[in-house]
């Protein structure tokens, strides 16, 4: 089946949908997701958008500025990120007059609370920069831009799986998609297409991310040509249940809940006397894993405690409420009594498809624009995170350049030719399924998809080294051998979750592979990426970026692009 659309948005999280609000009736607009729109993994964000509105406290966005910059270990594009930062307050009264029903403060202004690494004065101190509603801030803000959505007529294809990017005479123009319910192919032809399919976390064992977060647009658009950024940059939450994952927001620790070792130690006074247990991720996230080796993890395991038994119930439950029932739930304790059992999740991907600060895809280290390709959120890389994202920023990154890319495709669309169609542009595609759903292989995806998984949590997590990460690559080389002799159980062409978790595995494995790749080549320890091999931030050698290009017989291969530094000059960086 064949649509025409002016523009096709791949993901139905806040980037996508706020790009979709900006282009509203102003081009003809469908939004394919492969989730229900308000099902996608943007509305388990729970602690807050981060925004220098000083509504509590005395703050700037400069140094919002100085705070994301720091954060991302002096990786992160300084023109980029003076965007996010200046844009931040503007974004938030916006959704505000949207309806998004965030926390008030007692005068009415929207609430504000403290979240790792954001600080008053360049680092003397934590303040309240992140705005909420409750712990359900990424829920009430999806919600509210999906009915924005509705109301300027944007069309939805909902449990549409994106197969293939369309690309003729060096301009994207349209996707492949495979309809769930059915198991047709759809032929979607645009002038422009949005990436903002969001992260990967699901090549890990442990993982705050969705089962839908398995990298599909990251990897489309890499085996399309675009080069991925920094994807050796993998985001670690110090406080995901134990043996779970499933997320404790930061704002616990924001509100006033600390870390403990089996000692009862707040073991972060020690790490970072200043902003303690509000340190960045990447480091508090370390310094568990130096606990653990020391041998100071609770019961000598390999989790922590995060204790909120002196905030109160009124604060507990008014102010953390979903993270009191996934302690219930998940874990069996009462937060309220007892502290929640911790240990680090995955949870961001800092890289992804390289853009500017449009939402343009890039293809080189001089900007070239991939014509009618855009990417915003999680699967893109703007980059406004480095080398180490800080909370409440990633809901801040998916408004402040979901909009510029609505923007910038706004502008695109009228002037923009619509190239001819390759002839049956699904054939690749159909081929793909047919071999699948015929092959008389063993191997089926669950085991190969678990033994990645495992592989990456021990190779390449929070610390890695050579030997480590060659041992990751032998497996993923193996793997993917494998993958090549996978067979379908399920024949069906209704709902066939065998089919689509073969699809997604072959995306995860892509990227687990540029990932590690990214991660040998890169022989210093900057931000989440952790070289015990190379323990020093090397400025001389890796204050660039890590490009990756896709190459179906040789693998990833990489080059590099300049940082932007603008107003701060790489510095030692201490909490
Ligand atoms: O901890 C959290 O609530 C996560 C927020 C974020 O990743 O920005």
């Amino acid at each position: 089946m064949k649509h025409l659309y002016d523009v096709i948005i791949v993901g139905a999280g806040l980037a996508g949908l706020r790009a979709a609000v900006e282009i509203g009736k102003d081009a003809k607009v469908a939004v394919l997701t492969k989730v229900f729109a308000t099902r996608s993994h943007s509305g388990a964000a729970q602690g807050g958008i981060g925004a220098a509105l000083g509504n509590e406290e005395e703050d700037h966005c400069e140094w919002h500025m100085f705070d994301t910059v720091k954060g991302s270990d002096y990786l992160g594009d300084q023109d980029a990120i003076e965007i996010l930062a200046n844009d931040a307050p503007r974004a938030i009264y916006e959704l505000e007059n949207l309806g998004v029903p965030f926390n008030r403060t007692p005068e009415g202004k929207i609430a504000q609370r403290a979240f790792g690494g954001h600080t008053r004065k360049f680092g003397e101190a934590p303040v309240k920069r992140a705005c909420y509603a409750a712990t359900r801030t990424g829920r009430v803000i999806l919600d509210t831009l999906w009915e924005q959505s509705l109301r300027r007529g944007i069309e939805f294809f909902d449990e549409f799986q994106m197969l293939s990017l369309i690309v003729e005479e060096g301009q994207c123009c349209g996707v492949v998609a495979y309809e769930l319910s059915t198991g047709k192919l759809h032929v979607f032809q645009s002038k422009a297409v949005l990436m903002a399919t969001g992260g990967a976390g699901k090549i890990y064992k442990t993982t705050s991310n969705a089962f839908a977060s398995t990298g599909d647009g990251m990897a489309m658009a890499y085996r399309a040509g675009a080069p991925l950024e920094d994807m050796e940059f993998v985001q670690f939450h110090p406080t995901g249940i134990y043996k779970l994952g499933i997320l404790i927001s930061e704002a616990a620790r924001g509100e006033g809940g600390i870390l403990l070792n089996n000692e009862g130690e707040r073991f972060m006074e020690r790490y970072a006397p200043v902003i303690k247990d509000l340190a960045p991720r990447d480091m508090i996230s370390r310094c568990m894993l130096e606990e653990m080796r020391a041998g100071r993890g609770i019961d000598g395991k390999d989790y922590f405690h995060l204790d909120l038994t002196h905030l109160g119930e009124e604060v507990i439950d008014k102010k953390l409420a979903e993270i009191t029932s996934f302690a219930r739930t998940y874990a069996g304790v009462d937060p309220i009594k007892e502290p929640i059992p911790v240990q680090p999740t995955c949870h961001y991907m800092m890289g992804g498809i390289a853009t500017d600060a449009d939402g343009r895809v890039i293809v080189d280290e001089k900007n070239t624009a991939y014509a009618g390709l855009y990417a915003a959120g999680e699967c893109a890389c703007v980059s406004v995170h480095g080398a180490n994202r800080l909370g409440c920023n990633a809901l801040l990154d998916t408004l402040v350049f979901g909009r510029r890319a609505g923007i910038a495709i706004k502008a695109f669309v009228p002037s923009a030719g619509r190239p001819k169609l390759p002839a049956r542009p699904e054939t690749k595609d159909a081929d793909t399924i047919k071999a699948l759903m015929n092959s008389s292989g063993k191997e089926s995806s669950g085991p190969i998809r678990a033994e990645l998984q495992e592989s990456m949590m021990e190779n390449v997590s929070v610390f890695r080294q050579k030997d480590s990460l060659n041992t990751a690559l032998k497996k993923i080389t193996q793997l993917k051998k494998r993958y090549q002799h996978l067979a379908i159980q399920d024949k069906g062409s209704c709902f066939n979750r065998d089919l689509l978790d073969a699809i997604e595995l072959g995306h995860l494995l892509d990227l687990a592979e540029v990932i590690t790749r990214s991660a040998i080549n890169r022989e210093e320890s900057r931000g989440a990426h952790s070289r015990e091999d190379f323990p020093q931030r090397d400025d001389q050698k890796f204050l660039v970026h890590t490009m990756a290009r896709y190459d179906a017989v040789k693998g990833p291969q990489i080059f590099t692009k300049p940082v932007t530094i603008t107003q701060f000059e790489p510095k030692e960086r201490k909490y």
